[in-house]
């Protein structure tokens, strides 16, 4: 399916390890399991009137594969790049072909653990990053895309809350 639809597309990419969600460091990362956060995602996107794909893999070259194929299919990349965050110049290239707007996400503040994960080879590139918010960095994530891509400037400029209630209901259904 191309990206010529009705309803704008949204990828989100999820890199290594975070298929363990729940799992793994929930002190780090929470208790929330990978299918949780992309159903929240799903039901979020629903609501935005947007289309909602996620896709995860532990693989460098499976996410260039499918960075390599987001242009054509959707209008914007939600990405967790993981562990390849701070190392992966191959991941940086792909998503720099791209001409569709990139959040860069993290579950944890980056910036407040080891001085290695300070870097990020994404962040320059990227329309925005949100980093420290556990799973909820993800809906915020999707809001400020769906804002993006109706071309609004920030809610606060025009004084009209783009996301009412509606994404926040969402939120306090999924514990928040
Ligand atoms: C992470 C942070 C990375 O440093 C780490 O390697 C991850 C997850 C996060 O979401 O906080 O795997 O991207």
């Amino acid at each position: 399916m191309g990206k010529h639809t009705d309803f704008k597309k949204i990828l989100v990419i999820h890199g290594p390890n975070l298929n363990m969600l729940g799992k793994r460091e929930p002190d780090t990362y929470g208790h929330e399991t990978l299918d949780e956060i992309n159903t929240m995602l799903k039901t979020c996107a629903t609501r935005l009137g947007l289309f909602l794909e996620t896709f995860q893999s532990n693989h460098e070259g499976e996410i260039v594969d499918k960075i390599q194929q987001a242009n054509d299919s959707f209008h914007g990349i939600i990405i967790n790049p993981a562990a390849y965050t701070h190392t992966s110049i191959a991941i940086r290239d792909a998503l720099i072909m791209l001409d569709i707007p990139i959040v860069e996400i993290h579950l944890s503040n980056i910036y407040k653990r080891e001085s290695f994960r300070h870097v990020s080879m994404v962040s320059d590139i990227a329309t925005a990053q949100i980093a420290g918010f556990g799973s909820y960095g993800y809906m915020l994530a999707l809001e400020g895309l769906a804002q993006e891509l109706a071309g609004l400037k920030p809610a606060v400029e025009h004084n009209t809350p783009y996301f009412p209630e509606k994404t926040l209901s969402v939120a306090r259904k999924v514990g928040y």
